[in-house]
């Protein structure tokens, strides 16, 4: 595994930005497996992705519907399996989204080990009320690494 990289964010808009200044990096196929508590920042963090790949998009948790889908130029596929038993993952069809755009999987720990294999591991922790910490890691050799690297390559907030 490639060494791990820290962002931290005082703020929601702080969390929403990074995911934003992530989103570019993306391409068809890519995952990003969200880990972290009830609460932690995970569905803020999608909501800067979305707003970066569908401007006027308005990101709701995916919890009851397990998937939603923001179609800009690279739709952006949003799941969260927190309900979902391991094996019902195999059923959602996670395939044909791949083909079409990026995963950003809310509790990806839960994705079968071939989805979680080149990943984009991102672990939110609760610091305090505002501040989360997000550390990003992967265990992959072909997209991982280029993801770590933009996310890497994000500025620190001043
Ligand atoms: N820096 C921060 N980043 C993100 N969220 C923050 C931050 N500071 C406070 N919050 C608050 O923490 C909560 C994060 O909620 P969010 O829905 O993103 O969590 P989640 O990780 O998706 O949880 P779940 O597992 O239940 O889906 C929100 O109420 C948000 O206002
Ligand atoms: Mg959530």
């Amino acid at each position: 595994m490639s060494e791990s990289a820290v962002h931290h964010a005082a703020s929601v808009e702080a969390t929403e930005r990074l995911g934003e200044s992530l989103a570019g990096a993306l391409a068809p196929g890519d995952v990003l497996a969200l880990l972290g508590d009830l609460g932690a920042g995970k569905t803020r963090f999608v909501s800067g992705l979305a707003r970066a790949l569908t401007p006027g998009s308005r990101v709701r948790s995916p919890s009851f519907t397990l998937v939603n889908e923001y179609a800009g130029d690279l739709p952006l596929f949003h799941l969260d399996l927190y309900r979902l038993a391991t094996g019902d993952v195999d059923s959602l069809g996670l395939e044909e989204y791949a083909e079409r755009g990026a995963l950003a999987v809310e509790w990806g720990d839960r994705l079968p080990a071939a989805w979680r294999e080149d990943a984009l591991v991102l672990s939110f922790e609760v610091l305090d009320d505002d501040r989360r910490r997000i550390t990003a890691s992967t265990s992959g050799a072909r997209r991982g690494p280029a993801l770590l690297a933009a996310w890497r390559a994000i500025p620190e907030a001043p």
